[in-house]
């Protein structure tokens, strides 16, 4: 079994500047939990300067119901943001820096090493919250930077290195944030990764784009070489603001596809879950990718 964290209400939801009606963000939301999606990815608290697409976090939060076995993210770019999701009444975060520092001076205004520092003070700051707290750090442009190009693999480590020493259980998401990583070099740094941390306690994700229609094969060399936790959105929604040119996160339905015919369970059921990609394609202003929603729906 692998675990998909659906991202399209956070790397997706983003991506459109029409305002979307909070309404319409939960309803998704719901319909995913429900299509079989046991980790979500609900948004972001970040500056609504930024995003302004997630100025309604607080109501999203309000009007979430808690699912079975359904595990809800957000994504923070700082303790701010940490600070205003607990207070919503989340428990897991996903802290975002990147490797690169033009990359990083786009995304939230700050250096590399400014955002490891705060690294640290926001570990400090949950130990010290009575909360059962579950943190995450996404690597943004592990792979390659829309502005620099590929990263230097021994820049990647050094930082990796840093975030497996601040919180040696976190989940540690390696983000093709452009989607021009290819399936060699996601399969080497993960094989790396795994087998440097074998006796610890990390978990490792991919998180992929497709925006050169490598989405697919780069989780699944990250998944050949022992990844287990994939980063997708439904409908391939998305396209970061901070990456030019790059366009939506591998669509879950591909992914799902790719899995469950390779005898992979997702847990997640394919028809239900095209459902919902057909609502998310249908929203204005959203750019979408996927393959299977082309696809008739007899020959699935
Ligand atoms: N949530 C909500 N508001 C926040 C916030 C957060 N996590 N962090 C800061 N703010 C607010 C501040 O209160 C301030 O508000 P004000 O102008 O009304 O006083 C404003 O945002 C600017 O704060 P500042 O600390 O000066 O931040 P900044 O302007 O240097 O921006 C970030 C830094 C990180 C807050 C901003 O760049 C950001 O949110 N980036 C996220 C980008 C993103 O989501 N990218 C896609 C994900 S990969
Ligand atoms: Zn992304």
């Amino acid at each position: 079994m692998i675990e998909i964290v659906e991202v399209a209400p956070r790397d997706g939801f983003q991506s459109i500047r029409t305002p979307l009606a909070t309404k319409t963000k939960v309803d998704i939301i719901h319909a995913l939990a429900d299509s079989g999606c046991r980790r979500i990815e609900a948004g972001a608290f970040v500056s609504p300067k930024a995003i302004p697409q997630m100025r309604d976090m607080a109501d999203i939060a309000a009007a979430l119901q808690p699912k079975e076995n359904v595990r809800y993210m957000v994504l923070v770019p700082n303790q701010r943001g940490i600070e205003l999701a607990i207070n919503s009444g989340f428990t897991e975060f996903g802290y975002v820096f990147s490797a690169s520092e033009s990359h990083n001076q786009n995304n939230v205004r700050r250096s590399v090493q400014t955002s490891m520092d705060e690294l640290i003070r926001l570990v400090d700051y949950l130990h010290s919250t009575p909360i059962d707290w579950r943190l995450r750090v996404n690597l943004a442009t592990t792979f390659d930077c829309p502005f620099e190009g590929r990263q230097p693999t021994h820049r990647v480590m050094d930082l990796i290195a840093f975030i497996q020493a601040q919180v040696p259980q976190a989940e540690i998401a390696l983000c093709d944030t452009t989607g021009r990583a290819n399936p060699r070099q996601v399969g080497e740094l993960s094989a790396a990764l795994l087998e440097t941390y074998r006796d610890q306690n990390t978990t490792w994700a991919f998180h992929g784009h497709d925006t050169y229609g490598l989405g697919v094969a780069n989780a699944l060399a990250a998944y050949a070489a022992g990844i287990r936790v994939f980063d997708t959105a439904a409908a391939g929604l998305g396209g970061c603001p901070f990456a030019p040119g790059a366009t939506g996160n591998t669509a879950t339905e591909d992914l799902v596809f790719a899995f469950e015919e390779s005898g992979i369970p997702t847990g997640i059921d394919l028809h239900r879950l095209l459902d919902v990609a057909d609502t998310i394609a249908a929203l204005p202003g959203g750019v979408i990718g996927s393959h299977l929603r082309h696809v008739p729906r007899a020959r699935l």
